[in-house]
């Protein structure tokens, strides 16, 4: 695959003379979109991603939905300056994973388990004989996990058939805490009757489609953390073929701010692989965030570019000088941004209006890849 060129986007014109401005997409990087709720930076993506669409696909994640409106992507705004949209854009929503494709520790991690839980049920839930992906038979299950010896004899045997062997009983601690977190989560797993369609591979979805969003639908974090996981190991095969442009919504939720290694949840493991390793496979990826206080601080480090909006913010080279040259007035509809070169020249700008509907009626998926 050829290395693709830096292209140039139109994002907005200068708030002092009106020049354009152009925001360039490279081959590979990442960019920062900051700003207090509603000052338009889930907007300003969209901008991004219409021009993109053109020329690369896109694989949008919206982890946590409150009021954006992505599916507004697919029709055209009849007032915008630049009229584009994208009507090829898959959506997927509406759907669940199933429990045998929670595999790994930091799977379990996302959910909230704690430490011990985790590695004893990432053991367990991997075995797809064991449960048939049916969350109230894997309940009945960690129900029988043993807490006295005489326990771990009889459990031994009954489940040496699926090849598991424990070596020691479980502390009672951690067998409560297994059994009342899994109570907690289990819908968040595909069941039997489930009116959601079950997604066996998003890479398929990606690799299928030339444009993608995938909506989370719940504000619940462990869901968005442990799905987004998943999502991101799943497309990571098809990146070097796609070249995608990645944009991931209230990055914070999923890239939260965690300091011990053995608490880092999977969609943090995976966002912080793609930007450390697969970004030179030709991932650009670009994170939204309302609180940059609460995001990962690895992400905060010398990102390709910075698009702010006024905000309190923790981001190394945003000075409260710079940040107070922005100016702010929703009641006026009046919104700038300034947008960070790597060499942090900066540019002040207001954003184009939106080239796709800014509102519009969800569709619900169909389970058709
Ligand atoms: N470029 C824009 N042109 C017109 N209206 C905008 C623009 N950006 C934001 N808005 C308005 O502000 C609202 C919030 O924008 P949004 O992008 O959802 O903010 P955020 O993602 O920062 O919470 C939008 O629904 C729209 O009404
Ligand atoms: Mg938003």
């Amino acid at each position: 695959m050829l290395m693709q060129q830096t292209r140039k986007v139109l994002v907005g014109h200068t708030s002092w003379d009106n020049e354009p401005v152009m925001f360039p997409v490279r081959y590979y990087g990442n960019t920062l979109i900051l700003a207090r709720a509603r000052y338009g930076k889930t907007t300003i993506a969209k901008i991004i991603a219409c021009a993109v669409s053109e020329f690369r696909p896109l694989i949008i994640i919206a982890p946590y939905f409150d009021t954006d409106d992505w599916y507004g992507l697919k029709y055209l705004n009849r007032n915008a300056e630049y009229k584009k949209c994208i009507p090829f854009l898959k959506c997927i929503n509406n759907f669940s994973i199933k429990l045998s494709r929670f595999k790994d520790y930091s799977d379990w991690v996302s959910l909230g388990f704690p430490d011990v839980a985790s590695q004893l049920i990432t053991q367990f839930a991997k075995i797809k004989k064991l449960h048939n992906d049916d969350p109230e038979i894997f309940a009945e299950f960690l129900v029988k996990l043993p807490k006295t010896d005489k326990e771990l004899e009889n459990f031994n045997i009954t489940f040496a058939k699926y090849n598991i062997n424990l070596p020691s009983r479980i502390a009672d601690a951690t067998h409560q805490s297994i059994n009342l977190r899994f109570n907690l989560v289990k819908h968040l797993f595909w069941f039997p009757k489930d009116e959601r369609h079950s997604v066996d591979d998003f890479g398929k979805i990606v690799a299928l489609n030339p444009h993608v969003l995938i909506d989370l639908e719940e504000d619940n974090e462990y869901k968005s953390r442990a799905y987004v996981g998943i999502i991101l190991k799943d497309i990571k095969e098809y990146l070097k073929q796609l070249q995608p442009l990645l944009i991931i919504d209230e990055a914070d939720k999923v890239a939260p701010d965690v300091r011990d290694l053995i608490y880092y949840p999977s969609s943090l493991n995976e966002i912080m692989e793609y930007k450390n390793k697969y970004q030179r496979l030709g991932v650009n990826m670009i994170l939204c965030t309302q609180d940059p206080g609460l995001l990962f601080h690895d992400l905060k480090i010398n990102p390709d570019f910075i698009i702010t909006g006024q905000i309190e913010t923790q981001m190394p080279g945003l000075s409260r000088e710079l940040l107070d040259k922005i100016y702010y007035d929703p009641d006026k509809n009046i919104r700038n941004f300034m947008l960070l070169n790597e060499n942090r020249s900066y540019t002040i700008f207001k954003p184009l209006k939106c080239p796709c509907m800014l509102r519009s009626l969800k569709e619900v998926w169909d389970g058709k890849l």
